[in-house]
């Protein structure tokens, strides 16, 4: 459910046109919706009452600070992959005693930084790193905090580049190692155990792997609190899917109803790391047509948006709905929707039907809003787009365009 809808055939984010915010901001500008993201938040809340929890939103999905800002005043702690992404915590307002730092390469710096923020906790994802982040907490004199993020070796049945689980990724420490490294760290005076933790990938739309991988872990989770470690908390990572085309996604209610009885008796505070489910579906992505082109084999749609400012449909081929901001009568015709970067994989939609545009006809590329504005460069020399977050009939920049100026900010001619 989002909140971009037409009235009387002109898109809107909840009360504002797209076409009034394209005309005073410009073009490439993502939108947000508040009550979308919002909403999304809630939803996921309600599906959880009665089970202790912390909804950590995945900043990797979006690391805007005002959306940072909109769930840390809903409530919401965080996860995240990296110092920068602490900071903008911080920033934000967003609380590190409600903040889970995963990912394969943490540096010792980042480890002391977020140590002396007072995380909640540390995701460690190999031997090497659990040592490492001994180190670090006797250097402070404090006991880190951590789970050993595991590798249930579970096909999570997506793209292969957003996948996880399988003993084949870089992610986590193998199952069956886990037992071996807390004894280790019963040892280790800068460390404290205090939870377990997976994820096997984004974009899930199934829930059977999400069992299996579940079900494994807080098996595991058992077993070591049998064994006498004190453990609190189950992290059992992001990966909800979103509609982008025709998936459907389990609702949050059918995850957690499946998340719930997998970790039945666990005793555990359960730690949830959506990403894409709070802000894929509230956002769009504002783009003019340039140029209509046909060759002797196809109608190419040149727009302003390209691969740098959403790199999804060129990385993973990923589909993204294209609407447009004004609705035009007609019969659609089969056209590729390319960007102006010089890569022969800058296509936005390929073999779409389209009633064919019109120069500067605006369309929304829509379900944009996780890992859309996050992974944009300034490739071929583009500044990156503008952010807009609209709330009922009010709307503002929450990120203004970037100039040329940007473009060299730190650079010796
Ligand atoms: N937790 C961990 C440890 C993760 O690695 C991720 C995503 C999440 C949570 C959030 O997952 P979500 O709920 O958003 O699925 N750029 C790709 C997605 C990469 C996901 C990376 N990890 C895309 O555009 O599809």
């Amino acid at each position: 459910m989002n909140h971009f809808n037409y009235v009387r055939g002109s898109l809107h984010a909840e009360q504002v046109p797209l076409a009034a915010i394209a005309e005073a901001v410009g073009t490439p500008t993502y939108v947000y919706s508040t009550a979308t993201l919002t909403r999304h938040f809630r939803v996921v809340t309600e599906a959880f009452q009665g089970t202790p929890h912390l909804i950590c939103y995945s900043v990797k999905a979006n690391s805007t600070l005002a959306v940072l800002h909109l769930f840390a005043k809903e409530g919401g702690g965080f996860d995240i992959v990296s110092g920068g992404e602490l900071a903008r915590v911080q920033r934000a307002g967003g609380s590190p005693g409600k903040t889970v730092f995963a990912g394969v390469g943490k540096t010792p710096e980042e480890m002391e930084q977020a140590l002396a923020a007072g995380i909640l906790m540390f995701n460690v994802e190999s031997a090497e790193e659990l040592e490492a982040l001994d180190a670090v907490g006797r250097k402070v004199g404090r006991r880190a905090p951590f789970a050993l993020r595991v590798n249930p070796d579970v096909d999570a049945r997506t793209h292969r580049y957003i996948s996880t689980g399988l003993k084949t990724s870089k992610f986590g420490v193998p199952f069956e190692e886990a037992v071996a490294l807390y004894a280790r760290s019963r040892k280790m005076k800068g460390l404290s155990a205090v939870g377990l933790d997976c994820h096997i990938g984004s974009q899930l739309t199934q829930a059977a792997p999400m069992k299996v991988a579940i079900s494994k872990v807080a098996g595991l989770y058992r077993s070591l609190k049998e064994q006498g470690y004190p453990l609190s908390y189950l992290d059992i990572g992001g990966g909800l899917g979103i509609t982008y085309s025709d998936e459907t996604p389990p609702s949050p209610a059918e995850y957690a109803r499946t998340v719930l009885k997998a970790v039945e008796d666990t005793g555990s505070t359960l730690i949830l790391e959506p990403g894409r489910a709070l802000v894929g579906n509230a956002g769009v992505l504002l783009t003019r047509v340039l140029y209509r082109k046909r060759t002797p084999t196809k109608t190419f749609v040149v727009v302003d948006v390209g691969m740098n400012d959403l790199i999804r449909p060129a990385l993973y081929e990923a589909h993204h709905a294209l609407q447009p901001v004004v609705k035009r009568r007609g019969k659609p015709v089969e056209v590729d929707v390319v960007g102006p970067v010089c890569e022969s994989s800058d296509v936005l939609a390929r073999a779409r039907a389209l009633v064919l545009p019109q120069q500067d006809d605006l369309y929304a590329v829509m379900s944009a809003g996780a890992y859309g504005m996050s992974m944009s460069s300034t490739y071929n020399s583009r500044p990156r787009s503008a952010e807009v977050l609209v709330d009922g009939a009010a709307w503002r920049v929450i990120r203004e365009r970037e100039t040329v100026e940007d473009l060299w900010r730190g650079e010796r001619a």
